[in-house]
């Protein structure tokens, strides 16, 4: 696998949690699975092992050094060291802005992805993770393609969000070494520009994404990002295979991180982890019997951000509490900052990364909110379910997938009225303790676990391989 994430050393989002936790998983299936990712500036050299010393990297004439490390994980999980490359505060950018050399770096990591593939890990199949992995199948198709060691070799294309797309002017072609050939609209040509998502999407075997609601709506207008065309073209080799999440991470009867652990069982500990939760983030205590609300998000408009802003002062009038935390835009984080001064004691943010956080708002909060405008997958619902924290969600994508009547609460149009109308049904539903609990339990005793879609992926690699 080829992923720019791999939790638990590299993570903005899902797509570390997904490429942290399938390798194991693909395991049962006797898959052998090794991942690639940058070395980035925070994760530590020293904890990790030097197996390559070097493995230059040619673009035209620009040489760049790289080196190999990998790290004591379940899997082999190889790290693409170039430090002028990716020893740098973020991933993908500072302060929101991103890196001018992104074009470079992820050239880079996946030629560097194409050694560890000839020099330490025999491989049969790469399995590619959205933009930063797509030059992997463009260059196995042009540079790479009259190479003995890549002969049979099989490409699958998982796409987590298309809304980051990897796009750069056509001059960036020649810094990276593709021929001006695959300057075309079947190619990665996409509006006068070169796309990098578009190297999956045209030149891998297979195509995946990561909900079957998702693949549909990729291949409409609505939802295709202007790829909806170059996705319908490939409509037979692509399929929507749901995440799994990992209960070793997310379980409240195992989870470390809170203050109290408990089970559909014995519910008990939960409200002390609501308790705890109401006071860290200084909310009163008469919060504890009324419905408290829990976001965990990148604060993004993918994640109904606006929505949400605009039903803050409706939210506070059905007698609700919201604690959210996340970050992103400065203008999302800015409306939440804003919402905490206006309604103090209501609404409650931490701008941040913090991930035992985020499992103390699973675990503390009655109900989860996910207004999302597009969902690919997403996993919060689905730990939310294993937490007894019953989903609000937008039906889209994984969400409409995974979330149904009997477990959360949906609204389908994209505004601040229809999430408010599926917020007077939850708060309603929880007056009765008794139905409550019970969704709540529901919830928690369904699996989602990674063994249904690690079978669905090692089933595709056969049939890639024709085996
Ligand atoms: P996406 O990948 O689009 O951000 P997902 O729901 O698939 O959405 O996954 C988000 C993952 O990132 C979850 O594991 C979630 O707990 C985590 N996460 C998101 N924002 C934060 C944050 N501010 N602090 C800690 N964890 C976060
Ligand atoms: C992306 C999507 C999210 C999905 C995750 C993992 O970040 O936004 O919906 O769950 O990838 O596939």
């Amino acid at each position: 696998m080829v992923s720019s994430e791999a939790a638990p050393l590299a993570k903005t989002g899902g797509l570390a949690d997904v490429v942290g936790a399938l390798p194991s998983a693909l395991r049962g299936f006797g898959d052998d699975v090794a991942v690639v990712i940058p070395r980035y500036g925070s994760i530590d050299l020293k904890s990790l092992r030097r197996v390559f010393d070097s493995l230059p990297i040619y673009l035209g004439l620009t040489r760049y050094d790289t080196s190999i490390y990998q790290a004591a994980e379940e899997f082999p999980l190889y790290l693409v060291d170039c430090p002028p490359l990716f020893d740098r505060k973020g991933f993908y950018g500072e302060t929101g802005v991103d890196y001018p050399d992104n074009h470079i770096r992820f050239a880079v990591f996946a030629r560097a992805a194409l050694g560890v593939a000839r020099y330490l890990f025999r491989t049969e199949i790469f399995h590619c993770h959205d933009w930063q992995a797509g030059l992997v199948p463009a260059y196995l198709r042009t540079a790479a393609a009259t190479d003995p060691t890549y002969l049979g070799v099989r490409t699958l294309f998982t796409i987590h969000n298309l809304g980051y797309q990897g796009l750069f002017p056509k001059t960036a072609l020649a810094d990276v070494a593709l021929p001006a050939s695959v300057y075309r609209p079947d190619g990665m040509e996409f509006f006068g520009h070169v796309s990098y998502v578009k190297g999956g999407i045209s030149f891998a075997d297979w195509l995946s994404t990561v909900s079957p609601t998702y693949a549909r709506e990729i291949q409409t207008p609505e939802f295709g990002f202007g790829l909806d065309g170059a996705l319908r073209s490939r409509a037979g080799v692509l399929t929507g295979i749901l995440n799994g999440v990992d209960y070793r991470e997310w379980s409240p009867e195992t989870d470390t991180l809170l203050p109290a652990r408990y089970s559909a069982e014995d519910l008990s500990g939960k409200r002390v982890c609501k308790e705890q939760l109401l006071r860290e983030f200084g909310l009163p205590a008469e919060a504890l019997d009324r419905p408290l609300l829990g976001v965990v998000s990148r604060f993004t408009r993918q994640k109904g951000t606006d929505i949400l802003a605009h039903a803050a002062g409706g939210i506070v009038d059905r007698d609700v509490y919201l604690v959210a935390l996340g970050s992103g835009e400065p203008e999302y984080e800015e409306f939440f900052r804003r919402a905490a001064a206006e309604y103090p004691g209501r609404i409650a943010v931490k701008i941040g990364f913090d991930n035992a956080l985020a499992h103390r708002i699973e675990a503390g909060a009655d109900v989860f909110l996910m207004p999302s405008q597009y969902e690919p997958c997403g996993l919060n619902q689905i730990y939310s379910l294993k937490y007894g924290t019953v989903p609000v969600v937008r039906a889209t994508g994984g969400l409409d997938d995974t979330i149904e009547e009997s477990t959360g609460f949906k609204f389908i149009e994209y505004s601040p009225e229809a999430l408010l109308g599926a917020l007077t049904a939850a708060t309603q539903a929880y007056q009765d303790r008794q139905g409550w609990q019970e969704m709540m339990r529901r919830g928690m005793r369904q699996d989602f676990s990674w063994k249904a879609s690690a079978a669905a992926y090692s089933a595709l690699y056969r049939q890639l391989l024709g085996v």
